[in-house]
């Protein structure tokens, strides 16, 4: 693939603008500055350094964020910034999405990526990615409450049971919860549902994703090569 039409894949900027940084001297590979816009490249395995920072291309982004509080994973949010702005303008330009929602308050680990056809697989029904929440409850977590969400609970609005793939008491505050679906606030709702309250909430991992502990509150990094199996 041309360079800069590689460069515009990545969501670097317009044809013309890419045009224009090589021109300028601002892209570079393996130390070699590249100047000439219509040089051809194998994508796979590149990686540039645009403006001095590393680019790998990805034909479709997969992006893991550490969300903090205080961000909206809505695209139009209402009351605070979106996650969004945590993203470079690359990945906002080429129409990054996040995977499924976590709520304003919800910290950690949160999935976007362009591919429209993975955000309907994760996001759908039948899919069955376990996640994992951190769950910080009011009240202590009695063995009956652990029971109840591992055998499932009725939600408002919705007759059937929703239950815990896992359900396990790290200390008297603390749960740590594994869902298989994501329905709309689900451990709020589960968790009121046996009488108790969340006063925090943080997801730990997605499929056998986790957040790597350099990556810190409101820092992103490119998932790799993982796709997960199909439903
Ligand atoms: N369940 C919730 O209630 N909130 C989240 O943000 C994620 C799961």
């Amino acid at each position: 693939m041309k360079l800069s039409q590689i460069l515009f894949s990545q969501g670097i900027g317009t044809r013309r603008v890419c045009a224009g940084m090589v021109d300028a001297g601002l892209v570079s590979l393996d130390g070699r500055v590249l100047d000439d816009p219509n040089e051809d490249f194998a994508t796979a395995g590149l990686v540039l350094t645009v403006e001095g920072k590393p680019w790998p291309y990805f034909e479709k982004a997969l992006v893991l964020l550490n969300k903090p509080a205080g961000y909206e994973c809505s695209q139009k949010p209402k009351h605070h910034p979106s996650v969004m702005t945590l993203l470079p303008a690359p990945l906002r330009n080429r129409g990054v999405q996040p995977i499924g929602r976590l709520d304003e308050d919800t910290t950690g680990l949160l999935l976007l990526t362009e591919d429209g056809g993975l955000i309907h697989r994760l996001t759908s029904p039948k899919h069955h990615v376990p996640k994992v929440y951190e769950v910080g409850c009011k009240h202590p977590v009695s063995d009956e409450q652990v029971a109840q969400l591992l055998a499932g609970v009725v939600l408002e609005d919705d007759p059937a049971p929703v239950r815990a793939a896992a359900c396990e008491r790290v200390s008297e505050l603390h749960l740590r919860l594994t869902l298989t679906e994501g329905k709309y606030h689900q451990v709020k709702r589960m968790i009121a549902a046996v009488s108790n309250r969340v006063e925090t909430l943080h997801r730990s991992a997605f499929g056998h994703l986790q957040i790597p502990a350099e990556l810190a509150p409101g820092q992103w990094m490119f998932v790799d090569g993982w796709r997960p199996p199909a439903a």
